[in-house]
């Protein structure tokens, strides 16, 4: 199956529904009553993803690296969701990629056209995941854009305004490859695999393994109590590093049934366990649903950094994990092939993982 050259429809830019100042949004937007967020009281009882520090590991310092090492393991077991501070990617850096991405979104319409997706790759500015004709719209409008492997890296496909977006998108990749390296060493050990097992099952070195970025844009919303910013979805791809909005709330995980919003720390970074890593850990670590919701007043911009396998490797549930009490839950695929149910359907909760579920 191929996607096909063209959207189904007309696109509609959500910020431009958002500009014009109308009280009600179009039918296409208004979710089914049980999908709709739930704004009555704080039903969390004010329940947030762990923080983790990860300055031992930055720096090294042997008694340290133990303790941050077991934090990482119980949120990968418990949460599949956690934010990292003292991640060693420079304040600057982070506020700077996230605030010259708003401003992108700022420009005149005209000039972000131009980089307007489709279907076949996502990549450029987009308003919506899957192709299905009639489906009921997220809001948000979105940019996508490859990093690695390094020929998929095309720098004319990147906004060339405003000036130095190419350079903090370079400069912030590389940072988040490195912080990526890191914490899949880390999960490795963690589960008594070989150290480089990740990183080897994702394709081998980083010109192998795939990394691309979605920025993210929720307008003001005047009706955020009958759409969603995003629809509820677990990543297709390995582990997700999401910079939020500091200043705005919106993403929520799913957690024992409730629907838990993240309350980021400052220059935080969110991590997310992907499908992929779902698979290859025989779903000792699983890929956690969530979703965004937006408000009337405030919009919101966040950057999810993908950190893929490449597109072509077969993806299974590593040898060492499977065991007798514990048989391979999963058949193999690639994540091109896995890719495209996502890229087909758009958001479908955790329908997909599900899917791949071995014969009983
Ligand atoms: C995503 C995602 C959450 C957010 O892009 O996959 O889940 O807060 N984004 O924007
Ligand atoms: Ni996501």
């Amino acid at each position: 199956m191929n996607c096909p050259k063209d959207w189904p429809e007309l696109v509609v830019r959500v910020q431009s529904l958002s500009e014009t100042g109308n009280t009600m949004i179009p039918d296409r937007y208004i979710k089914p009553p049980p999908e709709r967020p739930c704004f009555t009281g704080d039903t969390t009882f004010n329940l947030n993803i762990p923080v983790i520090d990860l300055s031992a590991l930055m720096t090294g310092d042997p008694t340290l690296v133990n303790a941050t090492m077991d934090e990482i393991s119980d949120a990968c077991r418990e949460w599949g969701f956690f934010q990292v501070v003292n991640h060693g990617i420079r304040d600057e850096v982070v506020d700077g990629v996230r605030e010259i991405w708003r401003s992108f979104f700022h420009l005149p319409m005209e000039m972000k056209q131009e980089y307007a997706n489709s279907p076949t790759t996502y990549e450029g500015y987009g308003s919506r995941l899957g192709f299905q004709k009639g489906a009921i719209l997220d809001w948000s409008d979105y940019f996508f854009l490859h990093y690695l492997p390094s020929n998929l890296k095309d720098h004319n496909k990147w906004p060339s305004q405003p000036p130095f977006l190419r350079e903090a998108v370079e400069e912030y990749s590389k940072e988040i490859v490195k912080l990526g390296n890191v914490l899949l060493k880390v999960f490795s050990i963690n589960l008594g695999l070989e150290e480089d097992y990740l990183q080897k099952a994702f394709g081998g070195d980083n010109d192998n393994i795939g990394t691309c970025l979605r920025v993210n844009f929720y307008p003001k919303c005047p009706q955020p109590d009958l759409t969603l910013g995003l629809s509820s979805h677990s990543d297709p791809g390995g582990m997700t590093f999401l910079l939020p909005d500091e200043h705005v709330s919106g993403l929520q995980v799913r957690k024992d049934g409730e629907w838990i919003t993240v309350k980021p720390a400052p220059h935080a970074i969110i991590v997310n366990i992907g499908d992929q890593i779902q698979v290859l850990t025989n779903a000792i670590y699983k890929s956690v649903e969530h979703r965004v919701i937006v408000n009337s007043d405030k919009e919101r911009v966040s950057l999810a950094y993908f950190l893929n396998p490449k597109s072509d490797v077969l993806i299974a549930p590593a040898s060492k994990l499977v065991t007798p009490k514990t048989p391979a839950l999963y058949q193999s695929m690639t994540f091109n092939e896995y890719r495209l149910f996502m890229r087909t359907k758009g958001p479908q909760g955790k329908s997909q993982v599900e899917s791949l579920k071995s014969p009983k």
